[in-house]
């Protein structure tokens, strides 16, 4: 049937084409579209450059089509091209002379085909380009040899893409003639070596090596560069050259997910803006610096390479100032580290960094006093860490005017200075879940005459939104706790002996998420929380859903885990027609009772996440898919198992005996013919 209903849609589709494709200015068929002095011809399955578009094309896009070969006369149509695409064609041989007439190309990209075949004709057609400034060579199985062949002469270029080819080491004659290179892209290859590759490169700006498998960088004296991005590879050493006196231009390095264990060796003199380490090995060795044992320890690192050059790299290895010019940096980013200490007056060297991510690492204590962070500081993440005391005195807090974002969560805090939080004018969130920071019954200001608290207040920062006390052991929470906040977001879950309900009250007219899971709420009125968008109250063991809910504009709620079994047909089309996302696995439904999935299933704005996980139980407690209604007969407690009993019973008795009395019948006989049968069936193998 779908097979007839086919051909007018097809009927009707070629029409729209007939009609659409003389827009296209030219009145042959043609499957490009004209855009001004553009024609668009992508995935047409073209196996040759269209001969009949307007002579005057400054760009033709061919990108996703059959063309296996660029003939001479392939594009001798077109002399004002500037840019051709001709990605995703299986492209394979490019005759030297197809760029004669094309002398304005800059733009070429010849990504992902198979240029790795007919690469000597390619290069000869590409030294026939005068002014061509962007090449895009990724994906064409491209060797060394074959790189540094189609790359002869091209000196113009200004942007290469190599990435995704399977280049393996780079030295003085890999981009020999490209003189005007500002941007290499050289990602995902299986280079294990560079050897003073880039000596003949001094306008490249940005260099992109991530994913691949370089061992070290050292001797890096790139002062023009001002993005490097080696990423995604194995490098134990980052060296620069120390000896230079030059200002290195760069601005973001990119060491992440690498091996280095010794912060990299920078440049005396930089303009290095942002630092990314995260996922290394990484941590100080300043506290063996003066130590006795180590002084006879090597201080040098040497390193060889392919052709058996030394390079004498030196590093003072122990020393305590090694780090080079970090006093440009406005992020340093350090997750997933080892880092266990600063050094002395590290943080101190940079003066404008704003943001320190240093989740993941081992720090035990944090002085805020000695470390005296930039007054810049607007990101702090020392999250999952060894914290067990942050320190401070009023004078380093007020240093901290513009930090926003704080998150300490998963340390060991049980302490933390007088009015953290409370003297940061501009904080906005403040993460502190899975410490040991309770919340203060009393007005400690009162009672406290030390510079550390075990709790803190909250009253009264007018700045905070978000709050996560996820896991803080958290059971009384006086009425007070929160007022004068104006909190968006209040994260409560895992305190399972947390009282709060009457506290909340007071955030009513703001709190936007309020997360309750695991903290054993049977209940709660939430009825005044107008604003409130999303609702965690996730392993609670709830029997119903709280009446209040109906009656606020939630689009999120996660009742996972609970206890309920329906609800009720009314309240279920109230929240299908607000909720966008509703979490009910972990639930034991009633199987009798699932009219509430249906409303939710029919109303298409709500999403069920795991909608495959949700569950009921019928009367004999068997758990089915409430999903698969059809698969389950409904067994309804009012209905009784009784009466089924006894509606069964009867005809189960007669059929008992209709069953003995045809046995005693036919009995012995019966039974050994059919037990032959079995036995003497010839076996199939
Ligand atoms: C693409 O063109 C080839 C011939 O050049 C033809 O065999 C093939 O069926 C076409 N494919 C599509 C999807 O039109
Ligand atoms: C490259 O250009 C130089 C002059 O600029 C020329 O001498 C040399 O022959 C050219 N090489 C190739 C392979 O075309
Ligand atoms: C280089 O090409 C790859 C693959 O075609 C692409 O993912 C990458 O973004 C390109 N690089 C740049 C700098 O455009
Ligand atoms: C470095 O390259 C990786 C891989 O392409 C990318 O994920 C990362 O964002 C880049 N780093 C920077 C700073 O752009
Ligand atoms: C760098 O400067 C120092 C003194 O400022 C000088 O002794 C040294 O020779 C200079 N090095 C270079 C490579 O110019
Ligand atoms: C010196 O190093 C040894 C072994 O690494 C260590 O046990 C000792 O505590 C260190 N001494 C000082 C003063 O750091
Ligand atoms: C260091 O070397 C000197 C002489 O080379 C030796 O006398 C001293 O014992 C060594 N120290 C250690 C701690 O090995
Ligand atoms: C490297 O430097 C060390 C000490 O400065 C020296 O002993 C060694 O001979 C040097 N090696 C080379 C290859 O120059
Ligand atoms: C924090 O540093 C300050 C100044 O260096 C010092 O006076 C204070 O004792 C330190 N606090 C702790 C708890 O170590
Ligand atoms: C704080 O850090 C933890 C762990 O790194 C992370 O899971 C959590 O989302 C962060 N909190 C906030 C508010 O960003
Ligand atoms: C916040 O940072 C700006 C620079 O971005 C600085 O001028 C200002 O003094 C800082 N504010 C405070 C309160 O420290
Ligand atoms: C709700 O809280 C639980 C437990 O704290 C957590 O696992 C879950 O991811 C939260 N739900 C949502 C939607 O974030």
């Amino acid at each position: 049937m779908p097979d007839q209903g086919l051909i007018p849609v097809l009927f009707c589709l070629l029409a729209m084409w007939r009609i659409l494709t003389p827009v296209s200015s030219h009145p042959q068929y043609s499957p490009c579209k004209l855009v001004q002095k553009a024609a668009l011809c992508n995935n047409g399955n073209l196996s040759s450059v269209p001969e009949r578009l307007p002579g005057n094309l400054e760009e033709l896009q061919l990108n996703y089509n059959q063309i296996k070969t660029l003939h001479d006369v392939s594009f001798l149509r077109y002399p004002s091209l500037i840019t051709i695409t001709l990605a995703c064609n299986g492209l394979e041989k490019v005759q030297s002379n197809v760029f004669r007439d094309s002398q304005l190309l800059e733009n070429l990209n010849l990504a992902n085909n198979n240029i790795n075949i007919g690469f000597e004709e390619t290069s000869l057609a590409l030294r026939t380009l005068p002014s061509l400034r962007f090449l895009d060579l990724s994906e064409n199985k491209l060797t060394d040899e074959m790189a540094s062949t189609l790359l002869q002469n091209v000196s113009s270029l200004e942007y290469l893409n190599l990435s995704g080819n399977l280049l393996q080491r780079l030295d003085e004659t890999s981009f020999r003639d490209l003189h005007n290179l500002k941007d290499l892209d050289l990602q995902r290859n299986i280079m294990f070596e560079i050897d003073s590759a880039f000596g003949s490169n001094p306008k490249l700006q940005r260099l992109n090596l991530a994913f691949n498998y370089l061992p070290c960088l050292t001797d890096f004296h790139m002062t023009q560069l001002v993005v490097l991005n080696a990423s995604y590879n194995f490098i134990e050493w980052f060296i620069s050259r120390q000896d230079l006196n030059d200002t290195f231009q760069l601005e973001t390095l990119d060491l992440s997910n690498n091996r280095l264990f010794f912060f990299p060796f920078l440049p005396t003199r930089s303009k290095l803006q942002n630092l990314y380490l995260s996922h290394n090995i990484l941590r100080f060795y300043e506290h063996l610096a003066d130590n006795r044992t180590l002084q006879n320890a090597t201080t040098s690192v040497e390193f060889y390479n392919l052709k058996k050059h030394i390079k004498n790299v030196t590093a003072q290895l122990w020393g305590d100032d090694l780090h080079g010019d970090v006093s440009s940096l406005d992020t340093l980013d350090l997750r997933r580290n080892r880092v266990d200490y600063f050094p002395d007056g590290f943080i101190q060297k940079m003066p404008t960094l704003s943001r320190l991510w240093m989740a993941t690492n081992c720090l035990e204590t944090l002085n805020f006093s000695t470390e005296q962070f930039s007054s810049n500081l607007y990101e702090l993440d020392i999250s999952n860490n060894k914290l067990s005391q942050v320190s401070a005195n009023d004078g380093s807090l007020s240093m901290l005017g513009n930090l926003t974002y704080v998150n300490l969560s998963r340390n060991n805090l049980k302490e933390l200075p007088f009015g953290l939080f409370s003297s940061l004018p501009r904080i906005h969130s403040v993460d502190l879940s899975y410490n040991n920071i309770g919340i203060c019954l009393t007005d400690e200001r009162k009672i406290n005459t030390r510079s550390i608290t075990e709790c803190l207040q909250w009253n009264n920062i007018d700045s905070l939104r978000q709050l996560h006390l996820r896991g803080c052991n958290l059971e009384a929470v006086p009425n007070s706790a929160f007022t004068g906040l104006s909190l968006t977001h209040l994260e409560l879950s895992d305190n399972p002996r947390i009282d709060v309900q009457d506290s909340l009250q007071c955030l009513s007219r703001t709190l936007q998420h309020l997360g309750l899971g695991n903290t054993q709420t049977r209940d709660i009125d939430l009825s005044h929380f107008q604003s409130l968008k999303s609702l965690n109250l996730s392993r609670n063991s709830l029997y119903h859903l709280p009446k209040s809910l109906y009656q606020i504009d939630l689009k999120v709620l996660d009742v996972r885990d609970n206890r309920l079994s329906t609800i009720p047909f009314g309240e279920a089309r109230t929240l299908a027609s607000k909720l966008q996302t509703i979490f009910l696995s972990g639930n034991a439904f009633n199987c009798c009772q699932t009219e509430w999935f249906k409303i939710f299933e029919s109303a298409k704005t709500i999403n069920m996440v795991a909608v495959s996980d949700i569950e009921c139980q019928d009367i004999l407690q068997t758990t089915h898919r409430v999903q698969d209604s059809e698969r389950f007969y409904c067994l309804e407690a009012g209905e009784s198992i009784l009466w089924y009993i006894l509606l069964l019973l009867p005809i189960c008795l007669f059929l008992t005996g209709i069953s003995i009395v045809t046995f005693l019948t036919y009995k012995p006989k019966l039974l050994q013919t059919s037990i032959k049968k079995k036995y003497l069936k010839p076996t199939s193998y």
